[in-house]
């Protein structure tokens, strides 16, 4: 598998000539403006396939040859991109097969962008045509450092030729229509299917109500989505074999299984949008920590940050700009977390249509003297000198457990409560860690545990085969597990585990539940540790009964008050904790801040206010206050590499500061 193999650490953006071919004085500029802001790397062509392709069979790709040689001969690199992502209309016109079919079984019309079917030969012939010649011609070219497919995958389509994909998929999963039949209980409301014909994908005006099969259609759509970037990457690998192939993914998108997209992928790379300024800076800091730890565990390499912006998008709700200092500490946030790469969506604004006013490194007034100009810069300063991160990865002895099929699988569950706040919960378990300091990998149930001390796995409600017996062998060589609530219910086909919950899990954890409180919003039962201590939770309550495990903590309330709430179970080398509930805030940080140190995890800089987080990588240990105000840390003696000042004692950090301290006397 080829790598991202940079000289450098990556800064730029989407570059988007193709809308400005008709003023070559602009395209000139922004050659100038490029090197004037730092930029050393530019995604170009994901969406430019009507100027590639202006007619059916047409290519008109001089243009393109004329921006490439243009940007290495000032030293620039590229991603090029193919230009699935969106069609030019004729094709549309003369071949409607391209254009997809919503659940509802109405085709769409030609509009709006990754909108095509995933199946259509006709479109995957079209991909294959222009994207052989693209790497024909442009492959070898100097400047073209890796591939952006497409762009964003994601949708799904529903026309007759994906429902026969997946009856074939079905075919080669289940082999006959009996093992699909018992797979999915069709026994219930009279579902059973007697034709391999009578299948079809969920849709609101036919079925929704078999989980099997609305787990069977998500699990089918990463696979067709798969199956159609591998053949859109075919003529790529096949002339230019060295260079890496990447796609741009989105934030804790659950339409693909990402893990099992990614295989495909050289590296990852990821379109990251958080919300600064809001109301609370830790939590969004958080989030796209998460999203950074996971992209970076997808495929254990350093990963691009493809897209970000410089200033403010122009589809949230409200688009505020970001502070001074906020896009430097927000892109080196993504560095330190394991990017190679800082790049924009988007360069240079457009003039018209659906962006043409989200933020750009250059703005329609279209100079350098601008304040996101000036940030633009300085994260190119920086990165000239974090050099010591690139290519490396942090060391990482703690994982979470994020899975997207048990994420589909939780969200298609019906009862004890409508929504059961999967994702929240896994992103409350990260925040506890990463208060504490604890450095994560974000894996899923295919990943190999044996690489950590720790793994929490909140909720891991459906355990595909072979997870629950890795997990015990994990804890019996001396690993720790966490699970909570809702775990083991499922197999990977949503049948319930006879002989009770955790299911599989039940020797690993100790214990069975009997059965699940739900709590209404707002209500809140409590826990009290055998030490005295308590807290709240809330939204789910399961009833236990400590087999081997021993009680840590009760309820404090409802008929279940005095019953175990908290376990421990001792297994081997290593031990398996589980909350039966969803705690407060305050629960897992001294639950977890135990657990770390049980687990001798190493924790740069515990005890940081709350809102500055550290990490380390290359051997810099990144510091990087999220708060929105000043505020005084302790930190390690050293030199701060951006500063080229010397650290060390208490220190004030400004707002939005951030430090790569090299630790050393
Ligand atoms: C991304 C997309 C870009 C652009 C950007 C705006 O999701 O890949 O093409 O639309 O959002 O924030
Ligand atoms: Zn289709």
């Amino acid at each position: 598998m080829p790598e991202l193999k940079l000289p450098f650490l990556g800064h730029g953006g989407d570059y988007n000539p193709d809308q400005w071919r008709d003023r070559p004085d602009i395209l000139e500029e922004d050659v100038r403006l490029m090197k004037l802001a730092g930029c050393n790397l530019m995604s170009v062509g994901i969406f430019a396939w009507s100027a590639l392709e202006p007619r059916e069979g047409e290519y008109d790709f001089g243009w393109l040859g004329d921006v490439l040689d243009r940007l290495h001969a000032a030293g620039i690199s590229v991603f090029l991109a193919t230009p699935s992502g969106a069609r030019p209309a004729w094709m549309s016109r003369r071949y409607p097969e391209v254009l997809r079919v919503r659940p509802d079984g109405q085709r769409n019309l030609h509009g709006e962008r990754h909108n095509h079917c995933f199946t259509s030969p006709v479109y995957r012939a079209f991909v294959g045509r222009i994207n052989r010649a693209l790497v024909e011609r442009f492959g070898h070219h100097p400047a073209v450092v890796g591939w952006h497919l497409s762009n964003e995958y994601g949708g799904e389509c529903h026309c007759a030729l994906c429902q026969q994909a997946f009856r074939a998929w079905l075919k080669a999963r289940y082999g006959t229509l009996e093992a699909l039949n018992r797979a999915w209980w069709t026994g219930f409301w009279s579902k059973t299917y007697s034709d391999w014909e009578e299948l079809h994908s969920p849709s609101p005006v036919g079925e929704t109500s078999i989980h099997g099969l609305n787990l069977a259609w998500r699990r089918f759509v990463t696979h067709q989505t798969a199956d159609f970037m591998r053949a859109e990457a075919a003529p790529i690998r096949e002339v230019t074999p060295e260079l890496p192939v990447t796609t741009n993914l989105m934030e804790i998108f659950g339409g693909l299984d990402y893990f099992e997209f990614c295989r495909d992928l050289d590296f990852a790379s990821f379109d990251s949008y958080p919300r600064w300024g809001g109301p609370d800076g830790e939590w969004t800091a958080l989030c796209a920590a998460f999203n950074y730890d996971w992209m970076r565990t997808l495929k254990q390499r350093p990963f691009a940050l493809m897209e970000s912006t410089p200033s403010q998008v122009n589809w949230h709700d409200v688009c505020k700009l970001k502070k001074p200092g906020m896009h430097l500490l927000s892109s080196l946030q993504a560095v330190a977390h394991g990017a190679d790469t800082v790049q924009y969506f988007q360069w240079r604004k457009s003039r018209g249509a659906a962006e043409k006013f989200h933020g750009a490194v250059v703005d329609h007034v279209g100079h350098e003297h601008t304040r996101t100009f000036r940030e633009v810069q300085s994260v190119s300063g920086a990165l000239a000198k974090l050099d010591d991160v690139r290519g490396a990865m942090p060391e990482v002895r703690a994982a979470l457990l994020f899975d997207t099929q048990n994420r589909w699988a939780l969200e298609d569950c019906q009862g004890p409560r409508r929504d059961m706040g999967y994702l929240e919960t896994v992103l409350e378990h990260y925040r506890a860690l990463r208060r504490h300091g604890v450095a994560l990998d974000v894996i899923d149930e295919t990943c190999d545990f044996e690489r950590y001390h720790l793994v929490a796995a909140p909720m891991l409600y459906m355990l595909r085969p072979g997870v629950a017996e890795r997990l015990e062998a994990f804890v019996r060589r001396g690993g720790t597990l966490v699970c909570s609530c809702r775990t083991g219910c499922v197999d990977e086909d949503d049948l319930c585990f006879l002989g009770d919950f955790p299911g599989p899990l039940r020797q690993t954890l100790g214990l069975w539940v009997e059965e699940t409180d739900a709590l209404y919003d707002g209500e809140a039962n409590g826990i009290r540790m055998n030490d005295g201590r308590s807290y709240t939770c809330r939204a789910l309550c399961d009833r236990i009964h400590p087999e081997t495990a021993e009680t840590l903590g009760v309820y404090t309330a409802d008929f279940y008050a005095g019953e175990p709430c908290v376990t421990r179970n001792g297994l081997g080398e290593g031990a398996a904790y589980y909350i039966a509930t969803r705690p407060d805030a305050e629960f897992l940080d001294d639950f977890y801040t135990g657990i770390a140190d049980r687990a001798g995890l190493e924790c740069p800089l515990r005890g940081l206010p709350v809102g500055v987080g550290a990490m380390a990588r290359g051997g810099l240990l990144f510091v990087m206050n999220f708060t929105g105000r000043a505020v005084r840390a302790s930190l390690p003696e050293g030199v701060d590499v951006l500063a080229g000042r010397r650290t060390g004692g208490e220190t004030e950090l400004p707002v939005n500061g951030v430090l790569a301290i090299r630790p050393g006397r």
